[in-house]
C-alpha cells in the first residue's frame, strides 16, 4: 500500500495521508542550523549539536508518538485546526505534505480556508523560516485567527528533560513587536539566544506554556485556541513558548503571506546587551529584514534549490527504470548529505542527545558525499582524525560541537581506526588533492602534540599490525563493525552499556571482519605511501596485506564461508560448528570485496552460502540461525530477540558489502536483484509492512526471524546509505573515482540494453553512454573519450574544465 508518491521534477515525495504508517520525516538546514520535520509539522531544531544547542523541545517516544513541532492553529468562528492534522487531529478536506530537498511544504485545507505551511532553513542563516498562506477558498468573506506554536528548550537537551528543580525557575523571555525572544541563560554564561518572529503585526502573543495551553489541556486543544483568544504571557520560569496571534480578514479568493522566521543569534561577549537585562537584538532584527517579503523568501528558496541542483549534478543517471533514476539522482545522495551533517546524532530513532558523530560511521558517511563537495569531505576528515590517539586507536565518537572525543562512548573499537585510511583514500580519489596528507593533525585534541595525516594513517594500519593475536589475525577489541560483538565483556550488570563497560583484556579474541577490512583498504595506504615516494613503506604494508590474506584463508575460512571470528577463549564465532551464529553477513562481504578467495573458489563459496542461509525476500540478515538465549561471551548481540538488529536482522548497513562482492566476481544480475529487494523506492508498495518513508533507507528490516517480518526501523540515520550509493554508483554503474582517474567497470544484469551517466569529475563533466549489444554483466570491450580510443578503461583526467563523450561498450 502506497501513502504517496514520487514527484521526480520536482524532486519532492508527495504524501497524501497525515496517517503515514510512522511519522515520515526530512531534514532542513545544510550548513550550522538544521531542523527535522515530519509529514505533520512534528520535530525540533538545533544549532550544530542536537545534545548541547536545541533551540525547541521535542519528547521522544510520546503519545501520541509525534507530539511537540511547529504547529499554526487555524481558528475559524470557534472551530479550530492545524493544516498539518496534528495535533488536533480535525478531518481536512484536502491535506498534502510535500517534502523536497530541504524544505518542506504541508497543506491542509478545512471550511473554505487553505493553509499552507512551507519550511526551509535559508542558505548561510542559522533560522528555520515558515512561510504561511491562508486563503480563503469559500464564496464568503472570512474572518479567522493564526496562532504559531513553538516550544523553546532551555539548550542542553539532556539537562532539560531531567533537571527540573533547576529548570523550572530559570526560563526568561523577551516580546519586542512581533518578536518573542527567548533568552534563558542569558543572563549569565550564554551568549546566544533564540528568537521567533512574524513579518506582521500581531493580535497578541502568549509565552508562557501553561497560559497559552492550560495546566490540563494538551496541544490538541490549547486553552489559548480554545478561546480564540491570546493572554500576551510573559514567561517567568516553567516553560516558555512563542505564540503569536494573528487577525485575518479574508476576500473570497484572496490569499495572504506571513513570514515567521525562528533564529538562533550568537553575541560577541562584550555586546551581549543594550542595557541591563535587555538583550542586544540588532543581529536578529538583521536577520529578519532579510525575510519580510515574499520577494525575500522565493530568493532564498530558490538560492536553496540551486545548491541541490549544483550537488545532484555530480552525478546523474538515465536507465529508464525510474526506480533507480530516482535513487541514485535524488533521494540516496540527498540521504547521504544528510548522514554527514548529522552522523547518528538526531532522527526520529536518535534523540540527538546519546550519540555525536562517529569515528567509523563518518568515515563511511564521506563515501557517499565526497563527490559532492569534497572541501568539507576534507575538513570532515581532519576533524575525525583529531580524535585518534598516538597509537592509532581512536574516540569512538566526538561531539559535534566541542569537536572532542567523547569519553562516556570510550575507545577500543579496533576496525576504527583503518576506516580513516578508507575516508582519506576516498577524498584523495575524487579530488586528486594529496596536500591533505601534509596537514598538521593533533592526537586527542591536543593542539601541543600533532603530526601530518599522513602520519595519522601509517599509525592507523600499524595499529592492526601491532595488536595481532593467536592466529595473526586482528584482535578485536570492545568490537569491530558489529558493535553488539562483544567478546571481551562479560557483562552479567543489567542495563550496563556494553559499549562502554569495563573490558577484560584477553587479547584473545579476534575478527575475521578486521582483516578483510585491513586486506581492502589496505592497498590505498600502500599506493598512498607510494604516492610519497616512500617505496619500502608501501613494500612492507603490501607483504603485511598478503600475508593476512593467507592468514585469513588459513584461519579464517570454514570450509564454506568466512569465520567471523574468535572469542575470548579462541573458540570460532560464525562456524559450523556453532549451534547458533553459524554463518554471518560481514565477514562474506568485506574478505570478498577485498579480493581474498576469489582465485581459489572460496569467495563464490561464501556468497553461495549467504544466498543459500541468509537471504530473504526482504534483503540479507545478519546472522543465522539467531541467538536464542543470552551469551555471556557474545555480548549484546545476543540481546535482541531474534530477527531484531544485530542478532539477524537485516542490517542495511552490510547488504550493500555483498552487492559489492557479487560484482567482484562478475555478478551483476545477483548484485542488482540484492539491490533492489532494500532500495527504499522499490518498497513503496508495501509501505504498510515496511512502514517508514519510501525514499530513503533505515538501518534494519525486521529479519525472517522476527514476529514483524519486512518492518523497519531507525530510518534515515545509517551508513547504509553511503554504502548503497557506493554499490549501484561505483560497482553496479561501475563510475569510480580512482587516485590517477576515472575507472568504467560497470557489472549489471545481463539483461539491461544501456544507460547514460553523467559525472563531474576534477572539474570536468563527463557524459558516459554505456552500451551492452552483447548482453553481459561485466567487461569493458571498448572505450572512447570524445571519440578517440582510450586502453584499457580508466580515463585520465583531462582538466579543462569542458563537457567530454564517453562511449563504453560492454562485451
Ligand atoms: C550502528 C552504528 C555503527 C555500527 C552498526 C553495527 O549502525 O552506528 O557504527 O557499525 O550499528 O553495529
Ligand atoms: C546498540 C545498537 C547498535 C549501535 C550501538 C551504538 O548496540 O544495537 O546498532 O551501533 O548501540 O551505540
Amino acid at each position: 500500500m502506497k501513502f504517496g508518491t514520487f514527484d521526480d521534477t520536482r524532486k519532492e515525495y508527495v504524501i497524501n495521508t497525515p496517517k503515514t504508517p510512522y511519522p515520515w520525516i526530512n531534514y532542513l538546514g545544510n550548513e550550522q542550523f538544521f531542523g527535522l520535520i515530519s509529514n505533520t509539522a512534528g520535530g525540533y531544531t538545533f544549532y550544530r549539536d542536537a545534545r548541547l544547542r536545541r533551540l525547541t523541545r521535542y519528547r521522544y517516544n510520546n503519545i501520541p508518538l509525534d507530539t511537540g513541532g511547529r504547529y499554526y492553529y487555524l481558528y475559524d468562528d470557534g472551530d479550530f485546526w492545524t493544516p498539518g492534522w496534528m495535533p488536533v487531529k480535525r478531518d481536512l478536506d484536502f491535506y498534502e505534505c510535500r517534502h523536497g530537498l530541504g524544505y518542506t511544504s504541508i497543506t491542509g485545507e478545512r471550511n473554505g480556508i487553505s493553509v499552507n505551511q512551507l519550511a526551509f532553513v535559508p542558505m548561510g542563516h542559522n533560522a528555520e523560516v515558515h512561510r504561511l498562506v491562508v486563503k480563503n477558498t469559500g464564496s464568503a468573506k472570512k474572518s479567522v485567527k493564526l496562532f504559531s506554536f513553538a516550544e523553546f528548550c532551555l539548550w542542553n537537551a539532556q539537562d532539560d528533560m531531567t533537571n527540573f528543580q533547576r529548570n523550572l525557575s530559570t526560563g526568561e523571555v523577551e516580546v519586542k513587536d512581533s518578536v518573542i525572544y527567548h533568552k534563558t541563560e542569558y543572563r549569565e554564561r550564554r551568549n546566544h539566544y533564540a528568537f521567533y518572529s512574524v513579518n506582521k503585526e500581531i493580535a497578541g502573543f502568549d509565552t508562557d506554556r501553561e497560559a497559552f495551553v492550560g495546566m490540563y489541556n494538551g496541544l490538541e486543544s490549547p486553552q489559548a485556541v480554545v478561546a480564540g483568544e491570546p493572554t500576551n504571557s510573559v514567561a517567568s520560569g516553567w516553560s516558555p513558548i512563542g505564540s503569536h496571534a494573528l487577525n485575518i480578514t479574508l476576500e473570497p479568493g484572496e490569499e495572504q503571506s506571513f513570514i515567521f522566521v525562528l533564529g538562533y543569534i550568537e553575541n560577541p561577549e562584550e555586546d551581549k546587551w543594550e542595557s541591563l537585562n535587555v538583550i542586544n537584538k540588532k543581529p536578529a532584527e538583521a536577520m529578519i529584514a532579510q525575510f519580510a517579503t515574499d520577494a525575500q523568501v522565493d530568493a532564498a528558496l530558490a538560492a536553496l534549490a540551486a545548491h541541490w541542483d549544483n550537488l545532484l549534478s555530480k552525478y546523474q543517471i538515465q536507465s529508464g527504470d525510474e526506480k533507480l533514476d530516482r535513487m541514485v539522482n535524488i533521494w540516496n545522495p540527498y540521504q547521504c548529505m544528510v548522514t554527514f551533517n548529522m552522523s547518528r546524532s538526531a532522527s526520529y530513532f536518535e534523540s540527538g542527545i546519546g550519540r555525536g558523530m562517529g569515528f567509523r560511521d563518518s568515515n563511511q558517511d564521506l563515501l557517499g558525499f565526497v563527490h559532492q563537495i569534497p572541501e568539507r569531505a576534507k575538513e570532515r576528515i581532519l576533524d575525525i582524525a583529531a580524535t585518534q590517539f598516538e597509537d592509532g586507536s581512536a574516540y569512538h565518537q566526538y561531539q559535534p560541537l566541542t569537536k572532542k572525543g567523547n569519553n562516556e562512548v570510550g575507545t577500543g573499537f579496533n576496525d576504527d581506526p583503518l576506516w580513516l585510511i578508507l575516508g582519506t583514500a576516498a577524498y584523495i580519489k575524487e579530488t586528486g588533492d594529496t596536500s591533505i596528507l601534509d596537514e598538521q593533525v593533533p592526537f586527542d585534541s591536543n593542539p601541543d602534540n600533532t603530526a601530518t595525516l599522513f602520519e595519522h594513517l601509517k599509525r592507523s594500519f600499524e595499529h592492526v599490525t601491532n595488536n595481532l593475536g593467536p592466529h595473526g589475525l586482528p584482535l578485536i577489541g570492545r568490537a569491530d563493525w558489529n558493535d553488539c560483538l562483544n567478546l571481551n565483556c562479560f557483562s552479567t550488570e543489567p542495563g550496563e552499556s556494553f559499549q562502554t563497560t569495563a573490558n577484560i583484556e584477553g587479547r584473545v579474541a579476534e575478527s575475521v571482519f578486521i582483516a578483510g577490512l585491513f586486506v581492502f583498504v589496505g592497498p590505498d595506504y600502500a599506493e598512498i605511501c607510494r604516492m610519497r615516494g616512500l617505496n619500502d613503506v608501501a613494500v612492507d604494508a603490501e607483504a603485511k596485506i598478503d600475508n593476512m590474506k593467507e592468514i585469513t584463508l588459513t584461519h579464517g575460512f570454514d570450509g564454506d564461508w568466512f569465520l567471523r571470528a574468535y572469542d575470548h577463549y579462541g573458540d570460532k564465532i560464525g562456524s559450523n560448528e556453532n549451534e547458533e551464529g553459524k554463518i554471518f553477513i560481514e565477514p562474506q562481504g568485506i574478505c570478498v570485496m577485498a579480493g581474498i578467495g576469489v582465485e581459489d573458489g572460496q569467495a563464490e563459496k561464501a556468497l553461495s552460502s549467504v544466498q543459500e542461509h541468509l537471504d530473504t525476500d526482504y534483503g540479507i540478515v545478519l546472522q543465522q540461525p539467531p541467538y536464542s538465549k543470552y551469551y555471556l561471551n557474545l555480548g549484546e548481540i545476543s540481546t535482541y530477540p531474534p530477527g531484531y538488529k544485530e542478532n539477524a536482522g537485516i542490517f542495511c548497513h552490510n547488504n550493500p558489502w555483498i552487492m559489492i562482492a557479487e560484482t567482484v566476481l562478475g555478478h551483476g544480475d545477483r548484485a542488482f536483484e540484492i539491490y533492489a529487494k532494500i532500495a527504499p523506492a522499490y518498497l513503496e508498495d508495501i509501505s504498510e509492512i515496511h512502514r517508514t518513508e519510501p525514499y530513503v533507507y533505515s538501518q534494519m528490516i525486521a529479519g525472517k526471524d522476527a514476529v514483524r517480518h519486512g518492518e523497519a526501523k531507525n530510518s534515515w540515520l545509517t551508513g547504509t546509505a553511503a554504502w548503497n550509493y557506493v554499490a549501484i554508483t561505483q560497482s553496479i554503474l561501475g563510475i569510480q573515482a580512482d587516485f590517477n582517474g576515472l575507472k568504467i567497470d560497470p557489472c549489471i544484469p545481463s539483461a539491461w540494453d544501456s544507460f547514460e551517466i553523467t559525472r563531474v569529475f576534477r572539474g570536468d563533466t563527463y557524459v558516459i553512454q554505456i552500451k551492452n549489444p552483447n548482453h553481459v554483466s561485466k567487461g569493458v570491450a571498448s572505450l572512447t573519450l570524445d571519440g578517440v580510443a582510450v586502453e584499457g578503461n580508466i580515463i585520465a583526467p583531462v582538466g579543462d574544465g569542458a563537457v567530454h563523450q564517453v562511449v563504453v561498450e560492454l562485451g
